[in-house]
């Protein structure tokens, strides 16, 4: 049912409402392939670690330009076996972020390990490289960077306070496949590298499903033998292990979709452009533009002052947005209180009551794109000269 007008035209119906993420659109549209790679799991009989996880890990490691890749059952656990294979263990402390997913911290104290919060640089919305050694203790062992939206965290300056120091660094690319610095991948900077392939991710499998990239071959195997109680020889468990095994079924979804991610990465750049160039004159904050990344957008966040006001704006033009996150990890009730650095956040603090996620998927539809951008166009940011208020964005603004 069409209801009422807004400044942009007719109301879309509750049914074409524009998501953040649409995971189902692109299932659909490549259902027959789809089906033919179950098939093809379906038939060979083995579901567990296989040929298909063989053969993905070896592409995703050929993709990113590392030695070795281990595949897992998510993204959390990527985090907390890379963790563990580099050598963090219980008391030890890991350096990381708040303005995070809150898996990040979770799989830090899944090892009984210590997260240690940073804040971040407003223009990266990453760790602040720059404060790193304020929070050095003799119990440091690990940083964890996170690309956080797909930005990449500056590399070069944590390897450098990390090499330094003797410390391990295990990047966060749950949000980031395909993002890259100067050219090269993120994923590939540090000693290991956490992957999640969760559907909504850029690359993004039929259900759960992670996997931790390494240079180094004795890590790798030592995450084999994690992933899977320990064992080197069957059923003999050399170390305590666990089970978390990625299967037959999401290896080879992903071998499938992992072919369309640069094009689709492109695709999410393209729009993302659109969007910045709608924002002009807005006042609106779009993500930085940072020298020399290349962002995979897998989230295109935007900062505003008067954020409950741009959510109703972007819902009466049948536009979904999201806060990524809504509470920073350290606020959380779980976490609140008792993880070091957290009375020291300012720009955390003050970023995620501010951050608003417009949808920037690669399967939104040309007309979609078209009428996010045209929502953004007339939406004006509450001036500081004002206190603050929110400005009717409904007027024309470019007459
Ligand atoms: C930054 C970040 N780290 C880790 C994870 C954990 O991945 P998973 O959901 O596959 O466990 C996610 C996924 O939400 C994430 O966004």
């Amino acid at each position: 049912m069409r209801s009422t007008t807004n400044t942009i035209g007719l109301l879309p119906s509750r049914h074409d409402v524009i998501q953040v993420a649409d995971p189902r659109a692109e299932a659909l549209r490549t259902r027959d392939a789809l089906m033919t790679v179950v098939e093809r799991v379906l038939t060979k009989g083995t579901y567990i670690l296989g040929e298909e996880v063989e053969a993905f890990e070896q592409e995703w490691a050929q993709y990113l330009g590392v030695v070795a890749c281990v595949g897992v059952a998510n993204g959390t656990d990527a985090l907390a076996l890379a963790l563990s294979a580099v050598g963090v263990s219980a008391g030890d402390e890991v350096i990381t972020v708040s303005h995070t997913a809150v898996a990040t911290v979770a799989a830090i104290e899944y090892l009984g390990a210590c997260p240690v919060f940073l804040d971040i640089d407003p223009q990266t919305r990453c760790v602040d490289p720059r404060l790193i050694r304020s929070v050095l203790s003799p119990r440091t062992k690990a940083i964890v960077p996170v690309h956080i939206y797909g930005q990449p965290a500056p590399m070069d300056e944590i390897l450098a306070v990390a090499d330094g120091h003797g410390l391990k660094v295990v990047e966060d690319c749950a949000q980031a496949h395909g993002a890259a610095i100067n050219g090269r991948k993120v994923g590939t900077f540090g000693h290991a590298a956490a992957f999640s392939f969760y559907p909504t991710k850029n690359l993004g499998a039929l259900g759960d499903g992670g996997a931790i990239v390494t240079d180094d071959p004795s890590i790798a195997e030592t995450l084999r033998a994690l992933r899977q109680y320990g064992w080197k020889r069957r059923y003999i468990s050399q170390t305590q292990g666990r089970n978390s095994r990625l299967d037959e079924l999401q290896a080879a979804v992903l071998r499938f979709k992992l072919p369309f991610l640069e094009e689709r990465n492109q695709r999410r750049r393209t729009i993302a452009q659109s969007y910045q160039a709608a924002l002009v004159g807005t006042g609106l904050q779009p993500p930085v533009s940072v020298r020399d990344t290349l962002h995979a957008m897998h989230l295109f966040v935007v900062e505003s002052r008067a954020r409950e006001a741009l959510e109703a704006h972007l819902r009466s033009a049948g536009i979904a947005s999201a806060r990524h996150y809504p509470m920073p990890v350290h606020l959380q009730p779980a976490y609140a209180g008792r993880l070091r650095g957290s009375d020291q956040l300012p720009i955390t603090e003050a970023l995620y009551q501010r951050i608003l996620t417009i949808p920037c998927h690669p399967d939104l539809e040309d007309g979609h794109i078209d009428r996010i951008a045209s929502a953004l166009r007339l939406w004006q940011e509450p001036s500081s000269r004002n206190g603050g208020r929110h400005i009717d964005p409904n007027r024309e603004k470019h007459p």
